[in-house]
């Protein structure tokens, strides 16, 4: 029988992404991933919300009760033990890890970003490509490393921006795109089906 991995998803706002881990991995018999913690980094995360109403155990660790940066990630360090995790998943978590971190969960924290790394990194990956005016953007999974938005990728999928785009429909349509790649791109990587070699990442087709 295959392993079920213990994940976390680690969030700060509505929580969208995590519903659909929630639906099309944690609710699936034959995925074996469990989301065995939703933590959040303020209370006002309406995500908290959705995982508490499929009885998924919540936290909230706050940057303004830690002294320090070190304190903090000791204090998510120490949730994520307490529930055996073996899976980080950043599912619009608002916060970067410090290096000593990130290497603790080398290759086992993931990110969904807004846009076609390496471009339009940072917190406004979908606007700022937007506005540069580019006429393809999309949605990239990859593994966290210590620079911001630039570990290894594991999927992208493109999106092209209609001449009548706006910002609002570019956003739905990102979004969209979000919700299918991010289960897919975590399911290919607790089926064991994602190979890493430096930055290059290899992910097998489901079925071989
Ligand atoms: C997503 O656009 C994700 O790419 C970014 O933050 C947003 C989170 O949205 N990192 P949600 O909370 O999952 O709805």
């Amino acid at each position: 029988m295959q392993h079920t991995v213990k994940a976390a998803v680690l969030v700060s706002g509505s929580g969208s992404n995590l519903q659909t881990i929630l639906d099309e991995l944690h609710a699936d018999p034959e995925a074996p991933l469990e989301v065995a913690l939703v933590l959040a980094d303020r209370r006002s995360a309406h995500a908290l919300a959705r995982a508490e109403a499929v009885n998924i155990p919540t936290r909230v660790v706050r940057p303004r009760d830690h002294a320090t940066r070190e304190d903090f990630d000791a204090e998510v360090a120490r949730a994520l033990e307490e529930h055996a995790v073996e899976l980080v998943i950043l599912a619009g978590f608002m916060r970067i890890f410090r290096p000593e971190f990130v290497r603790r969960y080398a290759g086992r924290i993931v990110n969904i970003h807004p846009a076609l790394l390496p471009s339009f990194p940072g917190a406004h990956g979908i606007r700022d490509a937007f506005e540069h005016g580019v006429k393809v953007t999309g949605v990239t999974v990859h593994f966290v490393d210590e620079g911001m938005d630039t570990g290894p990728i594991i999927a992208q999928r493109a999106v092209a921006i209609e001449p009548d785009e706006t910002l609002e429909s570019l956003e739905s349509r990102i979004h969209a795109v979000e919700h299918t790649l991010y289960p897919e791109a975590i399911r290919a990587l607790v089926e064991g089906r994602v190979t890493i070699d430096g930055r290059a990442v290899h992910v097998c087709p489901p079925g071989r």
